[in-house]
């Protein structure tokens, strides 16, 4: 991994059923790196997997002696999530990839913060930064439940609590957040942010789009590649892909990512954050037009000769890929 950064793991602190904080610090002490509102880490957890996975650094920018990361246990994961809850203990000395930031908290008159679940852990070092400098915000948290709510205490309490909104579902999203209610009316110069599960950033853009936010106001990240497609809110349309070495042709259907195709029909690639940010999962394309969703290469174009198959599909019917 190039860019290592040695962490040690100050404290780790149970937030909600299911969900632990880890206070990292520099092994050696001092300062680290430093990062801004809506940036992550990369974190190689420990473990048979040699995973890589992706955290969001939910404390304030201007403490530079650490960073916190918050992580959801995902039952239906892979382990990652696992792991670090299982494996990562106070005093444990992690690998991380120092902060990369594809959701940057931009100059607006006033904000609107959009949180559902985990998704929280990205937009809380916004809500501090805003809270800091003053700026005028309001943070919707969606949650199941205050129990599964992570920093429910903190946002519940002054500084915050004058400016955030909880609303609780018990897991059915009809009883949550009228988020087409809330988008109705925008203040001029407003920016949106929003983080969470698919479904609630399918609705906030179809909000958004409804009541005509203009789309550089609206910012999305995504945990996962299905939330990936939610944010775009792109047409999703079936396609073909073919194998060039073997000429194996694959369809991939409206909803399924080409590397859970692929990896169905037991072709390994090798992936990480599935989720368009990391750039493992790298593959040449010999024909066809790549459809780009990732956030990999907003510095550098992809252009047609290469895709990210976790979450970009393709503009053509049929794509040929080098494998
Ligand atoms: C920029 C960014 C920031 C993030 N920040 C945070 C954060 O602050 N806190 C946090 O808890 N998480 C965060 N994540 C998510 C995190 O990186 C991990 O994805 C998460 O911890 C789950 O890891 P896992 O290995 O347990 O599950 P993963 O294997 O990563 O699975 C996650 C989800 O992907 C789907 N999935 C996985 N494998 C398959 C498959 N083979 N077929 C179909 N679907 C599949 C499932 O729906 C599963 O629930 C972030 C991700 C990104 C990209
Ligand atoms: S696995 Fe990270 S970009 Fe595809």
């Amino acid at each position: 991994m190039n860019d290592i950064l040695r962490v040690r793991v100050a404290r780790v602190t149970r937030e909600a059923e299911d969900i632990l904080s880890y206070e990292l610090v520099a092994t050696e002490g001092g300062p680290l790196p430093p990062f801004e509102a809506g940036a992550h880490l990369e974190v190689r957890v420990p473990g048979p997997g040699d995973f890589l996975r992706a955290y969001s650094l939910c404390n304030d920018p201007e403490e530079t002696h650490h960073y916190v990361i918050a992580v959801a246990r995902d039952a239906k994961g892979r382990g990652g999530s696992n792991a670090m809850h299982e494996r990562v203990h106070e005093g444990d000395v992690l690998e991380v990839k120092p902060p990369r930031n594809n959701f940057p908290l931009l100059f607006a008159r006033s904000y609107v913060l959009v949180a559902g679940g985990i998704g929280i852990t990205p937009i809380l070092s916004m809500a501090r930064v805003l809270q800091r400098t003053g700026a005028d915000y309001t943070l919707h948290y969606c949650a199941r439940a205050p129990g599964r709510t992570a920093f429910h205490e903190l946002l519940s309490q002054a500084p915050f609590a004058e400016h955030v909104r909880f609303s609780f579902d018990g897991g059915d999203p009809a009883r949550g957040l009228d988020v087409k209610g809330l988008l109705a009316t925008r203040q001029p110069g407003a920016r949106l942010y929003c983080c969470g599960p698919t479904g609630l950033m399918k609705a906030v853009r179809d909000a958004a789009t409804l009541h005509r936010w203009p789309w550089e106001k609206v910012h999305f990240e995504s945990f996962t590649a299905e939330g990936t497609s939610a944010a775009t809110g792109r047409e999703e349309q079936g396609f073909e892909v073919t194998i060039r070495s073997t000429g194996q042709v694959l369809q991939v259907p409206v909803g399924q990512s080409v590397l859970n195709v692929l990896r169905r029909n037991g072709v390994r690639i090798p992936s990480d954050c599935e989720a368009g940010t990391c750039g493992t999962c790298v593959t040449r394309v010999c024909d066809g037009q790549p459809d780009h969703r990732d956030t990999f290469f907003q510095a550098e174009p992809a252009g047609d000769q290469r895709m990210l198959v976790c979450v970009s599909r393709a503009r053509s019917k049929r794509l040929v890929l080098d494998l």
